[in-house]
């Protein structure tokens, strides 16, 4: 297994590597996590150095304050319906780049930026290649307060078991950006059609978002510890 200081090293690259896919003009989507940290750091070392002239939509608080400390002017989401490229990191992705995101409670608002980019490209290390989803990272699913027992109930009638997510350094749950809870949901028996599974959640009243990212992705920046690879979906 590998360490995090190394798991570190190939997040840096890879968000690096990405960065070269940004043109000058382009408005670009920017996701949330640790590998996303480095693609912003590297932009705002584009914009400082080199000129490069983009405009940002970021996924989170967490983003646009990086963004903010590297100089990279940002618009609002809200404004926004379309941009040329989204780039964002993932907690799982298997051989058709379905991913499972949501690591970071923001997973509503980067579907949203995913959806609205021409192009939308995962990064991670290689730790975050699976076989088959569901089976090692919890789902996140962004809940609406006033439904969680009724979505628990739901969500443990098709096999899943939720657990509330819980603040670090705070007492209580994870409140979503959007003001809402999340729950990380394990299967006992994996699910084996994650696309009827999605379809089976988003139907359940109360549910605003799940984790899963099926057939967004065409393309993913994985680390290794020689190299960046460029994944394309299989088949
Ligand atoms: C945020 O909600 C997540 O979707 C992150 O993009 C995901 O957890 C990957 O994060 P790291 O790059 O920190 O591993």
């Amino acid at each position: 297994m590998k360490s995090v200081s190394s798991n570190k090293e190939l997040k840096q690259k890879v968000g690096r590597r990405a960065a070269e896919f940004v043109k000058d003009g382009m408005k670009i989507g920017i996701g949330t996590g640790s590998t996303v940290a480095f693609f912003i750091e590297e932009l705002g070392r584009r914009v400082k150095e080199e000129g490069l002239s983009i405009q940002g939509v970021t996924t989170s608080l967490g983003s646009s304050l990086l963004c903010l400390k590297y100089g990279i002017p940002l618009m609002e989401s809200m404004h926004c319906s379309h941009l040329d490229l989204a780039v964002d990191g993932a907690d799982e992705i298997d051989p058709y780049l379905n991913a499972i995101k949501g690591g970071g409670a923001a997973h509503t608002i980067e579907k949203i930026i995913a959806s609205m980019a021409d192009e939308f490209i995962l990064i991670a290390d290689e730790t975050k290649l699976v076989p088959a989803l569901c089976r090692k990272f919890p789902l996140p699913i962004e809940v609406i307060p006033a439904s969680l027992s009724y979505v628990e109930k739901r969500i443990r009638e098709l096999g899943g078991t939720p657990e509330i997510r819980n603040a670090v350094r705070k007492d209580g749950p994870v409140i979503s950006e959007n003001g809402n809870f999340i729950l990380d949901v394990t299967f006992s028996t994996p699910p084996e059609d994650v696309e009827l599974l999605d379809r089976q959640l988003q139907n359940i009243p109360g549910i605003v978002e799940t984790g899963l990212f099926l057939g967004i992705a065409k393309k993913a920046l994985i680390g290794y510890e020689d190299s960046v690879e460029i994944l394309l979906p299989k088949g």
